[in-house]
């Protein structure tokens, strides 16, 4: 496989520069080509903004997709786009690896998505999940946490950690076309001392060595929904974040 990491923390020797590292180290021994892209490091213009579209399709109004697919067909994409365009092409495995950050991706990384997977080149009308432009590669979240396992349980006070997971993976993994794997979530890496982050560290080999056999997510495909784009009404709910409404 050809693997990208996508590292979205400001400092190389946190915890998440770490697991960024092994999983470079780990898929390499394995066999599999890997790069790493640091957002922070590299310097990466993590905002959309009219700075991205100096040939503009619509001078007197800014409409981000718009201009994005108007770049595409123009040639005029920004060349740290097209680069990083260029890095998930070529990769059949995307990791992202970033900390939980209100609830959340931190905005450099939701910023790498609004500006990298455009109008043209993440999705299309009618291009989006069983049809996206994406299909056939495999995608996967790496992400940490501030508290712990059981904070995140599905009766715990920060909620279900899947459903903070939910907008990335349905709402831009899934989007884009791809098949997503379980993620790896390292519970409260500050709090569990070096033996606990050398656990984790090598939990994270074995989820890296079986990505064969890791269960793939659940997302029902286009045939279970009806025009209106509603589940059919003998179609149970099984994504675990959609369910039948009352
Ligand atoms: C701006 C900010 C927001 C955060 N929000 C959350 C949060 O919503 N949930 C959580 O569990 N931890 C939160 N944290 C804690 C980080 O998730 C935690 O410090 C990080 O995952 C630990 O990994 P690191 O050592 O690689 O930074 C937040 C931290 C920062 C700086």
């Amino acid at each position: 496989l050809k693997a990208l990491v996508v590292l979205a923390h400001p400092e190389p020797q946190s915890f998440n520069g770490a697991l960024a590292r092994r999983a470079e180290a780990t898929l390499q021994a394995l066999g599999h080509e890997v790069k790493v892209t640091d957002l922070y490091q590299e310097k990466f213009k993590g905002i959309p903004d009219a700075d991205d579209f100096s040939v503009r399709g619509d001078p007197s109004y800014l409409r981000i997709d718009r201009e994005q697919t108007y770049s595409r067909d123009n040639g005029v994409v920004p060349p740290d786009v097209l680069e990083q365009q260029r890095l998930v092409d070529e990769a059949d495995l995307l990791i992202l690896q970033f900390p939980i950050w209100w609830y959340s991706m931190p905005a450099m990384l939701k910023g790498w998505a609004e500006r990298v997977f455009t109008r043209g080149w993440g999705y299309m009308p009618g291009m989006k999940y069983d049809n996206g432009l994406h299909a056939g590669k495999l995608a996967m979240v790496s992400c940490t946490t501030g508290t712990t396992e059981s904070t995140y349980a599905p009766d715990g006070i920060d909620g279900d950690i899947m459903a903070l997971l939910w907008p990335v993976h349905n709402g831009l993994l899934r989007y884009a076309g791809m098949d997503v794997l379980t993620p790896f979530i390292s519970f409260a890496p500050e709090s569990i001392g070096e033996e606990g982050r050398r656990a984790t560290l090598e939990a994270y080999d074995q989820h890296l060595a079986s990505l064969e056999t890791l269960p793939r997510l659940f997302f029902h495909s286009l045939d279970e929904y009806g025009p209106d784009l509603r589940l059919l009404p003998h179609v149970e709910p099984r994504s675990g974040f959609q369910r039948r409404p009352g």
